[in-house]
């Protein structure tokens, strides 16, 4: 078990100043770019087992620059299975003391245990990443063994089993179908072995799908990456758990950038899913989704704001009893987001010629730009109603 309560960051990266407690499920991170978020995971990251992120000293950091992070955990955690006696920690690392003689990062107190892993944005990208390249190596080979009667073990059966059902619960028309080695045997003698190595350790996932079964290759991206998540989050607590059911982790999952090439409808589903693929984990992860943030509790959100732009003091917003459930996506982008305007620059342009027809009184002015502003808006929009409202007085001076 391990849980992070919170953390404080003083002067790393861009950030200068941070404090921020985490709640025991879902943990939602969003605001602008740039503003720390990957960062807030970085230094949780390089908290445990020597794992260190990309953390820096701020250029412009005076004082000592360090984070500190508090939690609880199972006192021997790492070690052993069988005593479970609970602890709670505090660490403090402090950057400056850190570098070992080749000007490398070494956290010597780093924290010690097997329950956090890590999704950074190189899931998709980065070849070094142990999820990466990776569907169709890693995550389909692991499948493959899970599957196989073979290499596999009773204790494998039900992360299997929930692996598979991941695809139906994506979409209900899609199913497992099979798993095959891609090796058949034969011609590979000539090959080099590491490149024989590869080859034996590669296999293909088939899909059913309303069209027939076809390899998983062949899918959507957004299908591929949310199973890229789920599958990836099976396959790297399951070694360290144990085997245990994966629906068991009570560990910690870091996610940057959960949305990262999902369409909207697949962003609340996969969050759906992650609540019943691990009910009993905590999640940290980042944002940049509206729609995620919109259906979320509001222990989940936490919205990160300048609290003082010039020294970059960030603080976390409040967002009232209900989350944002009652927000709309325009208001989120505007206010948790950032985004100074939603609307194009042409569009805001013209709204702008059209307000100062309205001051002067230009009446055919005003019904020309009228005229392009009602053919740009969505056809449902109310603003529409309201600058007809506006028009109205100067209709009356014009009869
Ligand atoms: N050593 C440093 N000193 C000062 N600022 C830095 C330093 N290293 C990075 N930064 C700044 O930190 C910011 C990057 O922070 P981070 O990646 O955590 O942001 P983010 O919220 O994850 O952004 P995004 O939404 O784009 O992913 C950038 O604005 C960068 O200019
Ligand atoms: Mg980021």
């Amino acid at each position: 078990m391990l849980r992070i309560n919170s953390i404080s960051i003083n002067g790393i990266n861009g950030i200068e100043k941070l404090g921020l407690s985490f709640n025991d499920g879902f943990n939602l991170i969003c605001g602008n770019n740039g503003i720390g978020k990957t960062t807030i995971l970085d230094c949780i990251a390089s908290s445990f087992n020597r794992n260190s992120g990309e953390v820096r000293k701020n250029v412009k950091f005076k004082g000592e620059a360090h984070w500190t992070i508090e939690g609880d955990m199972d006192d021997n955690s790492f070690i052993s299975h069988t005593s479970r006696v609970e602890k709670s920690f505090k660490e403090k690392f402090n950057l400056e003391e850190q570098l070992d003689t080749n000007g490398r990062i070494r956290y010597h107190n780093a924290i010690r245990t097997k329950d956090i892993v890590n999704f950074s944005i190189a899931r998709t990208t980065n070849r070094r990443s142990k999820v990466a390249p990776s569907f169709s190596s890693h995550i389909q080979y692991w499948m493959y063994k899970n599957d196989d009667s073979i290499l596999s073990s009773v204790k494998r059966a039900e992360n299997s089993r929930i692996a598979k059902e991941c695809f139906s619960r994506l979409n209900p028309v899609t199913q497992f179908s099979k798993v095959v080695l891609r090796y058949e045997g034969g011609e590979d003698d000539k090959l080099s072995p590491p490149e024989r190595i590869r080859k034996r350790n590669s296999a293909d996932i088939y899909v059913n799908t309303p069209t027939g079964e076809i390899p998983f290759d062949f899918l959507s991206s957004g299908y591929r990456a949310c199973l890229t998540i789920l599958l990836g989050i099976i396959s790297q607590t399951e070694v360290t758990s144990g085997y245990k059911s994966v629906q068991l982790f009570d560990g910690v999952i870091l996610i940057d950038e959960l949305d990262l090439h999902l369409h909207p409808a697949w962003q609340a589903k996969l969050i759906e899913i992650l609540r019943w693929l691990i009910p009993n984990a905590q999640i940290i992860a980042t944002t940049h989704s509206p729609h995620i943030i919109q259906v979320a509790k509001q222990e989940e959100v936490i919205a990160l704001a300048y609290q003082k732009p010039e020294v970059n003091e960030i603080s976390q917003k409040s967002v009232g009893e209900y989350g944002l459930q009652g927000w709309t996506i325009e208001e989120i982008l505007q206010d948790i987001m950032g985004m100074e305007d939603v609307h194009s620059q042409k569009f805001k342009e013209i709204l702008d010629d059209f307000s100062k027809a309205l001051t002067n009184l230009e009446t055919q002015k005003a019904e020309d730009y009228y005229k392009i502003i009602d053919s740009m808006l969505h056809p449902e929009n109310h603003l529409r109603k309201l600058l007809k409202l506006q028009m109205a007085p100067l209709e009356k001076i014009k009869k």
